[in-house]
C-alpha cells in the first residue's frame, strides 16, 4: 500500500507550468502523483506525461493512480538527473513543462518501513532507490567520528554534530546501530538538555543529513539544474518546489545566474556565472503557500516554488 501524499502548492505549480492540450510535460518526482494527475487532465489525449521516480514503489503506485490516463503517460524508474538521456531515448527534443517536487513523500516517512522517520523503529535504510548499495546503516557503521561530524554539520547544519558523532561511535562499540529508534535515542542522549526541547524533534537534522547523503540528493539536483535548459523547448517552463535551505540555496543560485544576478567572486568552484543561459526566472522571488494551505497541511509551510522559462 502506498501512503497518500498531500500535494504542495498544486494550483500555483500547475498554473506556473501553463499546461495546454498536446503538451509534453515531465514530472521528475511522481511520488503520490498529485501534480501528475493534474497535468494529465490538462494535456489531454494528444499530450504526453513522462513520469519519473527513483523509487520503484512510487512507480508501481503511479501505474494504478494514472491508469485511466495510460494513453498519455510514460513511466520511468530512474533518477531525475538522467532526464537528458530519457528524452533522447524517447526521441523528444524538449518538454513544454518540467515539474520537480523535492519534498519528502509521506510514503517514505510513514509507509515505506525504510527508517526515514525518527518517530518509528525501523531498519536504518533510507534509500529511495533500493537498487543502490549504501544505506544509512552502512554510513553509521563505517564512517569515522570526523566523517560523521562532517555529514551532520554539512548536510544537517547540526550545531552539536561532533557530540552526536562521538555518541554514535561509542554506542556502536557496544552494539550495532540498526534501527531508526536506536539512532533517535542515541542522538537525544548526546544533546545537552537545552537542545532537547526545541520546536523540532532533536533528531530531525541528523536524519535529514543521512538521507541526503544516502540518496546523494544535492549532487543529483546540481546535475539536473546544469542539464535542464537543454531539456525544454523555447517557452517551456520549469517549476521547482524546495523544502529546506540546502536544496533551495542550490536552486536559488541557478535562478540568480539565469537572471544574470550572480554575485559570486570569479573562480569560486561552485559558481555557474560564466555559463551562458537561455533560462529566465518568471518571478524574481519564490512563491509561498497560502495561509489556507498551511492551515490544512502544516508540512507545506516551508515550501518554496520557483518558476523559470526557456527563452
Ligand atoms: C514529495 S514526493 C512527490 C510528491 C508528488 N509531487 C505528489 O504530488 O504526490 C517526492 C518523490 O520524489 C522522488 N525522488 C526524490 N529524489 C529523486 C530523484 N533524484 N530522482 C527521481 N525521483 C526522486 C521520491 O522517491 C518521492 O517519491
Amino acid at each position: 500500500m502506498y501512503t497518500p501524499h498531500p500535494t504542495a502548492m498544486l494550483e500555483e505549480t500547475i498554473s506556473g507550468l501553463t499546461c495546454m492540450p498536446g503538451h509534453v510535460v515531465v514530472d521528475c518526482t511522481l511520488g503520490g502523483c498529485g501534480h501528475a494527475l493534474a497535468v494529465c487532465e490538462r494535456i489531454g489525449p494528444e499530450g504526453l506525461l513522462i513520469g519519473i521516480d527513483q523509487d520503484a514503489e512510487a512507480i508501481e503506485n503511479a501505474r494504478n493512480i494514472l491508469s485511466r490516463y495510460r494513453d498519455r503517460v510514460k513511466l520511468v524508474h530512474e533518477e531525475f538527473s538522467m532526464l537528458p538521456v530519457i528524452l533522447q531515448q524517447m526521441h523528444i527534443e524538449g518538454a513544454n513543462g518540467i515539474v520537480m517536487d523535492l519534498g519528502m513523500s509521506r510514503h517514505h516517512l510513514e509507509g515505506s518501513c525504510r527508517g526515514f522517520s525518527f518517530q518509528k523503529d525501523e531498519p536504518l535504510d533510507m534509500r529511495m532507490d533500493v537498487r543502490q548499495t549504501v544505506t544509512a546503516e552502512t554510513l553509521l557503521r563505517t564512517l569515522n567520528e570526523d566523517e560523521l561530524t562532517d555529514v551532520f554539520y554539512r548536510f544537517g547544519e547540526e550545531r552539536y554534530a561532533r557530540r552526536i558523532a562521538g555518541a554514535i561511535v561509542r554506542s556502536r562499540k557496544k552494539r550495532p546501530l540498526l534501527t531508526s529508534g536506536q539512532l533517535a535515542a542515541v542522538v537525544l542522549e548526546a544533546l545537552p538538555a537545552k537542545a532537547r526541547n526545541q520546536h523540532i524533534h532533536p533528531a530531525t537534522r541528523v536524519f535529514m543529513a543521512l538521507r541526503i547523503v544516502v540518496n546523494r540528493e544535492l549532487e543529483k539536483l546540481e546535475r539536473f539544474l546544469q542539464a535542464v535548459p537543454d531539456c525544454l523547448v523555447s517557452g517551456g517552463r520549469l517549476c521547482i518546489l524546495s523544502f529546506h535551505s540546502l536544496e533551495d540555496r542550490i536552486v536559488k543560485r541557478y535562478f540568480r545566474q539565469w537572471e544574470g544576478r550572480c554575485t559570486c567572486a570569479p573562480g569560486i568552484p561552485k559558481c555557474v556565472c560564466n555559463r551562458s543561459t537561455s533560462m529566465r526566472p518568471v518571478y524574481r522571488r519564490c512563491l509561498r503557500p497560502s495561509p489556507d494551505e498551511i492551515a490544512k497541511n502544516p508540512l507545506a509551510r516551508s515550501t518554496r516554488l520557483r518558476i523559470a522559462e526557456k527563452r
